[in-house]
């Protein structure tokens, strides 16, 4: 099929590039020309383990094109996939006039008939306002080719967006309409006869809610296991071995029940905001997720107590965060809890210093000169008098715990992400503290 997506960031760029492996003829558009001239030279604009190797794949059987250019996306079109960014607005809510300016676009610019599907993350009743915007931009237009909407939300995560893409858990697209049903059909033909996952067809709304509420769910199981952790602090328990315990249960599962700094990243910060967004104007207070959104925000104000408690006063104390992306395996900052954390051991007076693998450049660009920057963790910590585990890099988790502790000017760890060897550490001395874990036997 012939398919365009409209905005190349991490979810319309991986899509683009897996739908041309699995032989579509893909057309990448974007505004920004930065990006396409950087895409046209064959880089790649972020960091995305096995990216580079497909987008090479692709582009070089001419399966994928790049251009700024939108009546030549458009050209010949099937199936318009709209990716663009939906940016939190600061009342809440997310901003979605990227996602009204493709709709717009694509009712003046379109020449054959096409299926619009937003992908973006989306609240629900967009594929109704979408319908509305193609209407009215069309009235004044002779011949007007018509143009399907459907929901065909992702679940990607950073860092494994490819696999997860390449071979999803499920497949879901909602629409109204029986040629964007079987667009869609088709376009995920290839995948789903070569893995045979379960494909979901509902109508637009319900796909869109089944975005909301896997975010919102999985949100959700993080902010209960580290309220859980809270308690287990309390009480002397292991937050690892219960979620262990838990986890068993096939229920309930053991993924997403690691306790630490809370989530962050582009996706659950913002769509768990816009679902209490969503539900209070349809008059539903969603206070279940309000509270899961403070849980996570507290988190930081544990690791910050750990450092008090253990420097009592941070003001012109040294602080490593060993960490900044929001997660392994991407260079990613948005909401990425490292950052919170270091703007607020900055208020306090604190110097900060980060170490990252992948993310320095762009936490330059976020924090400049006000936090020290470190591509080596051990030089970090030098001098330091605490280091914190924001991000459990395998870098991080590799460091040599006597290296370490050499390092340091006082042998203090918060491990923010439970990803450190805690009885190795306290083993030579190392004041170790982790979340929801009680102190290792060594160091009692
Ligand atoms: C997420 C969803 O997983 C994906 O399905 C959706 O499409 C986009 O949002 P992503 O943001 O890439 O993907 O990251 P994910 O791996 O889900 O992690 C999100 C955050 O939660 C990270 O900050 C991570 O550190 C944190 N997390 C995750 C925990 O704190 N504990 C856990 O147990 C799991």
């Amino acid at each position: 099929m012939k398919i365009t997506v409209v905005g190349v960031g991490h979810v319309g760029l991986v899509s683009a590039a897996c739908f041309a492996r699995w032989g579509h003829e893909v057309v990448g558009m974007d505004d920004d020309s930065r990006k396409i001239e950087t895409l046209q030279k064959g880089g790649v604009p972020f960091f995305e383990p096995g990216l580079p190797e497909l987008l090479d794949e692709v582009v070089s059987a001419g399966r994928l094109t790049f251009t700024t250019d939108i009546e030549r996306a458009l050209d010949g079109a099937e199936v318009v996939f709209v990716c663009v960014g939906t940016p939190p607005l600061p009342g809440g809510g997310p901003n979605l006039s990227y996602v009204e300016a493709v709709g717009r676009n694509v009712a003046k610019h379109a020449r054959t008939s096409v299926v619009l599907v937003e992908k973006s993350t989306v609240p629900a009743n967009t594929g109704a306002r979408l319908t509305q915007v193609i209407a009215r931009e069309q009235a004044g237009l002779d011949s007007p080719v018509s143009i399907d909407v459907a929901s065909n939300p992702e679940f990607l995560r950073e860092g494994a967006a490819v696999q997860d893409t390449l071979h999803p858990d499920r497949i879901v697209y909602g629409t109204g309409s029986e040629r964007a049903r079987d667009a869609l059909r088709e376009v995920y033909r290839t995948v789903v006869e070569e893995d045979g996952m379960p494909v979901v067809e509902t109508d637009v709304p319900t796909a869109e809610l089944i975005k909301h509420a896997s975010n919102a769910f999985l949100a959700t199981k993080i902010s209960f296991i580290n309220a859980v952790a809270q308690v287990c602090e309390r009480v002397g328990a292991d937050v690892d071995q219960v979620a262990d315990g838990m986890g068993f249960d096939q229920r309930i599962g053991r993924q997403f029940l690691y306790a630490g700094l809370g989530y962050g990243g582009s996706c659950f910060p913002k769509d768990v905001d816009a679902f209490i967004h969503l539900s209070r104007q349809v008059g539903y207070e969603f206070t279940l997720l309000e509270e899961v959104e403070r849980i996570n925000c507290e988190q930081r104000n544990v690791v910050l107590d750990k450092l008090r408690n253990e420097l009592w006063h941070l003001n012109e104390k040294t602080v490593t965060l060993l960490g900044a992306a929001f997660k392994p395996g991407t260079d990613d900052l948005r909401e990425a809890p490292a950052l919170h954390l270091a703007r607020m051991l900055l208020e306090e007076g604190a110097t900060v210093r980060i170490y990252d693998p992948v993310a320095l450049a762009n936490v330059k660009e976020e924090l400049g000169d006000a936090v020290e920057l470190f591509d080596d963790p051990i030089e970090a910590c030098r001098g330091a008098h605490a280091a914190v585990v924001t991000t459990e890099w395998d870098e991080v988790k590799a460091i040599d715990p006597q290296a370490l502790k050499d390092a340091l000017a006082y042998p203090i760890v918060v491990d923010g992400r439970n990803a450190l060897d805690g009885e190795a550490l306290a083993a030579i001395g190392i004041h170790y503290q982790a979340i929801g874990k009680p102190a290792p036997r060594a160091s009692a």
